[in-house]
Formats: structure tokens, C-alpha cells, sequence
């Protein structure tokens, strides 16, 4: 019997690739998904890379009554992967109740309709946001967390607190937060990847779209930091060995015999790479020559930042193998799919 696994934001780019995964090794995948900053696309993409109808519900996880119907439909719920969540800095600092009331809120109404139901299993998605610039590099889950730069980076930070908190209290939750570096690429099926809306935010949607001629060029921000080329450092991990930590961290809390647990890791590859010499990556990958130009720095920017990843690889039994031309070649194949949109 596959073990059934509640993945909310299960049609956005991490959670459908996590369900691939997740169908992958056996397991069930349920999803939960709103829509609103996800697509239909990585769903119907999912269910042919499967083969499967996979189970999907359409609502928001913030929607109390519908969590519990999901919980009780479908009878054997065994664990919950979280992804569900706004994640937009300047979104954020917008609208900041609706961030608190949609990343925070559904947190919560998340943890107490588990624990009503007796699921105790709950894989958390954080990000190294809450990192901001560390004092010391590469970052540990030890390294101390800074005052969120954003209502964003905020909602990751009080999750956490939340989740730790309900642990401590001695409640019956086993969680494993997870601090996603920069996730890049798609499945190499290229039948999912990320769906931007609007003017992408993050680089590599952004990067491709300049590629393919939606955008006019990519602006790099920022050519003075102190780095070897003065550009931004980020741990850029590709998609599919993020989604197989997901995996790894969910066997990892069902083989562990405690009534409450919390465990962070730092998910990454480890090392951290510029803005240019991933232009360069990509251009070598794909044989495209980007458009791009130097520009101001973007504010909130941090100059660099990669992850400690030992803790993952001793406890999650896991480590990122694929190599950064492979995510980027399969980013470019993704927007070629897209086509100019
Ligand atoms: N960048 C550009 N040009 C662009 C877009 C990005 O040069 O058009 C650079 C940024 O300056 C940065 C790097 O590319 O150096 C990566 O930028 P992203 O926006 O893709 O990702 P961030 O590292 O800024 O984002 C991360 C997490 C977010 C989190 C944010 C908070 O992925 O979840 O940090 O600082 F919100």
C-alpha cells in the first residue's frame, strides 16, 4: 500500500517536483493547491511524467473546513510536506498582513487540523532567507538567524518558531525544516519547471525569458560587491536533488522513533557561484548568447551566501549531484517549451 502524502502547494514548482518524487519511490502524493501562484501546467506535466491521475484538491490551506475534509476523504494521511506559501520579498513588503495571514495562517490551521487527525509526520519548506548576510561562510544550521530584511523573509523566520515551539510544548509533531538555497532547473523530462507570473523576480526565469526574447535583456545587479567579479554569490541546487531531500527528510522522520522532533538542514550543493559565472554556465550550456548588462544593486540583496550541507548528507543520507550546466541547459529546454511567455 503506497503511503499516502499530503503535499500542499503541491502544483508549484518545488511541490510538483517534489510529487514526482514522491510517486517515484512509492508513496502517494495528495495535493493542495490554490492557484494562485502556481499552474495548471506542472499538474498535467506530473501526471504524464507519472503515468498517474494523482489526487489533487483545489482550495486554499489556509481554508480550515477543507483541510479537514481532505484529512478525512481520504482516510490515511501519513505525513504533510508544506510548501504552500506566498514568497515574493517586494510582494511582501507591499502587502504584509496578507503574506502573515497566508504563509503564517496556514502554518498554523495546517499543524492543529494534523494534530486533530493524528499526523505527526510534517516536512516544513524554509529558506536561507533566514540567514540574511551571515557573519561567517559557508552557513551551518547553527549559524544565527538575522532579523528578517522582509514580511517574506519574516513569515520562514516565525514558522519556524511556530513549528519548534508546538515541538517543545511536547505536541506529537515531528518536523524537519528545510532551507532551500537558490533552486534552479526542471525535471529532465522538461513536462515541468517553473511558471513565472508576471515579470519574474528570481534569476533564472528572468534569464531565460531574456534569452527567448520576452524580456529585452537581463540586468545583472551589481558589479561591485566584494566577490571575485564583483557579482552576487548564491548555492544554486538543482530542482530534482531538492525535491529528492524532500523525500530523503520524509523517510528520515517516519524512521525515527520519537513522539517530537525538530531538525533543520541547509539544503544546497555547497558551493557558492556568481551571477556571471552563471551567465557564462549558461551560455556554454545552451550555446545562446545572453543579452545582459551591468545595472545598480538590488536593494535587499545580500553579496553572497552557500550552505553547510554535511548535516543533510550524515542524517538525510543525501547529497546534490547534478551539475549546474545540466540545471541550466534543462531551464533553457523549459522556456523553449513555454515558448514566449
Ligand atoms: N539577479 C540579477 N538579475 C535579476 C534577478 C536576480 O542579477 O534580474 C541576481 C540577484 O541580485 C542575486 C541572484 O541573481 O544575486 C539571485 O537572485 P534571485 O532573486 O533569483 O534569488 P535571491 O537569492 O535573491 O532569493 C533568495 C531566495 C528567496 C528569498 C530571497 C531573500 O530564493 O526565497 O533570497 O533575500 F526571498
Amino acid at each position: 500500500m503506497r503511503q499516502k502524502i499530503l503535499v500542499t502547494g503541491g502544483a508549484g514548482y518545488i511541490g510538483a517536483h517534489t510529487a514526482s518524487v514522491l510517486d517515484k519511490e512509492g508513496y502517494e502524493p495528495v495535493l493542495l493547491d490554490n492557484f494562485s501562484n502556481s499552474d495548471r501546467t506542472l499538474l498535467s506535466g506530473l501526471r504524464k511524467i507519472t503515468g498517474k491521475q494523482i489526487t489533487f484538491h483545489e482550495g486554499d490551506c489556509n481554508d480550515r473546513s477543507l483541510l479537514h475534509s481532505i484529512f478525512q476523504k481520504e482516510g490515511d494521511i501519513a505525513a504533510v510536506i508544506h510548501f504552500a506559501a506566498r514568497r515574493y520579498v517586494g510582494e511582501s513588503v507591499e502587502k504584509p498582513l496578507y503574506y502573515y495571514r497566508n504563509n503564517v495562517g496556514s502554518t498554523i490551521t495546517l499543524l492543529e487540523v494534523m494534530l486533530e487527525h493524528g499526523v505527526s509526520d510534517f516536512v516544513f519548506s524554509s529558506s536561507c532567507t533566514v540567514y540574511g548576510q551571515p557573519d561567517e561562510l559557508p552557513v551551518t544550521e547553527d549559524t544565527p538567524r538575522k532579523p528578517a530584511e522582509s514580511p517574506y523573509g519574516n513569515t520562514k523566520k516565525i514558522c519556524e518558531d511556530i513549528i519548534q515551539d508546538t515541538v517543545l510544548s511536547g505536541q506529537p509533531i515531528k518536523a524537519a525544516i528545510l532551507r532551500y538555497f537558490n533552486p534552479i532547473g526542471t525535471h529532465p523530462s522538461h513536462l515541468m519547471g517553473e511558471v513565472p507570473h508576471g515579470v519574474p523576480n528570481n534569476l533564472i526565469p528572468f534569464l531565460t525569458q531574456a534569452a527567448v526574447g520576452v524580456r529585452p535583456e537581463l540586468v545583472v545587479f551589481g558589479d561591485d560587491y566584494d566577490t571575485p567579479d564583483g557579482s552576487c554569490i548564491r548555492d544554486y541546487i538543482d530542482i530534482m536533488d531538492l525535491a529528492e531531500a524532500h523525500v530523503q527528510a520524509l523517510k528520515f522522520l517516519r524512521s525515527t522513533e520519537a513522539n517530537s522532533l525538530f531538525e533543520i538542514f541547509n539544503l544546497g550543493i555547497g558551493e557558492g557561484k556568481s551571477v556571471l559565472e552563471l551567465i557564462k554556465t549558461f551560455e556554454k550550456a545552451t550555446g545562446v548568447s545572453l543579452n545582459y548588462k551591468i545595472g545598480p544593486r538590488r536593494p535587499g540583496d545580500v553579496e553572497k551566501v552557500y550552505a553547510n550541507v554535511d548535516k543533510a548528507s550524515e542524517v538525510l543520507l543525501w547529497k546534490a549531484t547534478r551539475d549546474m550546466s545540466e540545471s541550466l541547459y534543462n531551464a533553457w529546454q523549459w522556456q523553449l517549451r513555454l515558448g514566449k511567455h
